[in-house]
């Protein structure tokens, strides 16, 4: 999880990786992602997330961190998506309120929670003339600059090496014709050099990230895509650090998919940057929603450079606009029309489920990290009943030779003779009703190695 991870939207997901193992017919477990697997023929992906790495692409969404306790959301999520955006929690007013004191908690807990998973991260953003606190608009020229450069550098260190694409400036240019810079803080004061400054200063806060510059109404050639494509060739040709563009791709009736969204995907995409779809969202409904995001995944895996695609948003009940319901999951979590296009366009199959029902007198075991720290983290198994009632249960959990298991709670464990495999049992009788979860935790000292812990199977009694 820790090596830079600049190319990392080409290595394959777990899904991907539990796609390989079932072709080849391998029966087993695939413990680091936690998924029991039963029984193996090969099959086609069945999840978004699954399908676009098979396209060598990722296929993520962004997260309101306030929803992961919610389990249909955090299901869906997990079960899905295999990259993460924050949707708020990492933008300048969270993170830092007040001028040098950075407040990284519920950034943390979005960073544990995608990275237990196995998720990419898009961060989102840096620069961005909203979402500013009150106290960046009091500041002089010189002030601004370099608080603009701390802010930059304190926050891609918190989070080096752990994310894949940064947006260091977020919608810098006007809607319109005139092609013109949008008047704010960074701009009044400090003018059209800003930009190049942000991406300089990010790229030696993290040399691991992808850079990108993202905005909206920037999907088709237009004035302002234009304006946004000259700036990017200007970079490349004076060796300004930019490695990707990101467009932000929000669609309705008044402003649908542009008739040349390819093409200009591809036009920047040939300045020699990455090109990602970074908030995508279709307002509509059914046949006519469908086959609008059916049109943007064909154009990105017809770019070789576009990496993958974030919709902005699990469920259509939580969207920025929902009444508009743009998203590919009801308010219920059902798939919708959109949904099945999406996951038909990357090669999948709908119908599958990822997650085998452990079936009549069974038991599965899944696992997430629950905190981080700097030499430690938690992990959690839950363990879940198949379709009728068990009395106990059985699953073990293996870390790396490196790490050591300091703490556990909610489960009685034993040891082998290693130390590195730990056999957990429910404290008491452990029965569990059909369908039903419970879960138990660990400490893992890290000891330098931030390995994932792998699961055995789930053994009912
Ligand atoms: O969390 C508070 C809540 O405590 C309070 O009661 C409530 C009252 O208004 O506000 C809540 O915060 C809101 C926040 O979303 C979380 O829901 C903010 O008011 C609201 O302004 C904020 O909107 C976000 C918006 O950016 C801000 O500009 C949207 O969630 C978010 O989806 C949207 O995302 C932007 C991208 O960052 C950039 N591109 C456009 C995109 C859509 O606008």
């Amino acid at each position: 999880m820790n090596e830079p991870s600049r190319f990392r939207p080409e290595r394959p997901t777990w899904r991907a990786r539990l796609r390989r193992a079932l072709a080849m017919g391998v029966v087993g477990i695939l413990a680091s992602a936690g998924v029991v697997i039963l029984s193996g023929t090969a099959e086609a992906a069945t999840t978004l997330g699954a399908s676009a790495a098979e396209q060598g692409r990722y296929f993520g969404t962004a997260v309101a961190v306030n929803r992961l306790s919610e389990s249909d959301y955090t299901a869906t999520l997990n079960r899905e998506f295999n990259s993460a955006t924050a949707e708020n929690e990492m933008k300048w007013d969270a993170l830092e309120p007040q001028r040098g004191s950075f407040q990284f908690d519920t950034a943390d807990r979005f960073m544990n929670h995608a990275r237990g998973q196995g998720m990419d991260v898009r961060g989102h953003t840096l620069v961005w003339h909203s979402q500013l606190p009150g106290w960046v608009n009091s500041l002089g020229a010189g002030d601004l600059r370099t608080a603009m450069n701390n802010h930059i550098t304190r926050v891609m260190q918190q989070y080096r090496g752990q994310i894949d694409s940064w947006d260091v400036v977020n919608e810098a240019f006007q809607d319109g014709s005139s092609g013109a810079r949008r008047p704010s803080p960074f701009q009044n004061l400090l003018g059209n050099g800003f930009i190049e400054e942000a991406f300089r200063t990010a790229r030696a806060a993290d040399p691991a990230a992808k850079l990108c510059y993202n905005d909206y109404n920037t999907d088709g050639q237009n004035a302002k895509s234009n304006a946004v494509y000259n700036m990017v060739r200007d970079f490349k040709a004076r060796g300004v650090p930019i490695d990707c563009v990101g467009f932000q791709s929000h669609f309705n009736s008044q402003s649908p998919v542009p008739s040349d969204y390819r093409a200009n995907l591809q036009r920047f995409a040939d300045l020699g940057v990455d090109v990602q779809i970074t908030e995508l969202d279709i307002e509509g409904s059914g046949t006519a929603q469908a086959n609008s995001y059916r049109t943007v995944v064909n154009a990105c895996l017809q770019v070789s450079r576009c990496n993958g695609i974030t919709v902005w948003g699990v469920t259509d009940k939580y969207s920025w606009r929902a009444s508009g319901t743009p998203l590919l999951f009801d308010g219920n979590y059902n798939k919708k029309p959109a949904y099945t296009a999406v996951l038909e366009a990357l090669g999948g199959e709908p119908g599958g489920d990822p997650d085998p029902d452990p079936g009549t007198g069974g038991c599965s075991v899944t696992y997430d990290e629950t905190d981080r720290w700097g030499d430690r983290f938690n992990g959690r198994v839950t363990v879940r009943a198949g379709s009728s009632a068990i009395s106990g249960w059985t699953t073990t959990v293996t870390v790396s030779s490196a790490q050591d298991i300091s703490t556990t709670w909610n489960g009685s464990p034993t040891w082998d003779s290693s130390g590195n495999v730990m056999t957990m049992r429910p404290n008491g009788n452990g029965g569990l009703a059909a369908g039903a979860t419970t879960s138990f935790g660990f400490t893992v000292m890290a000891n330098g190695d931030w390995s994932q812990p792998r699961l055995g199977g789930c053994t009912a009694a």
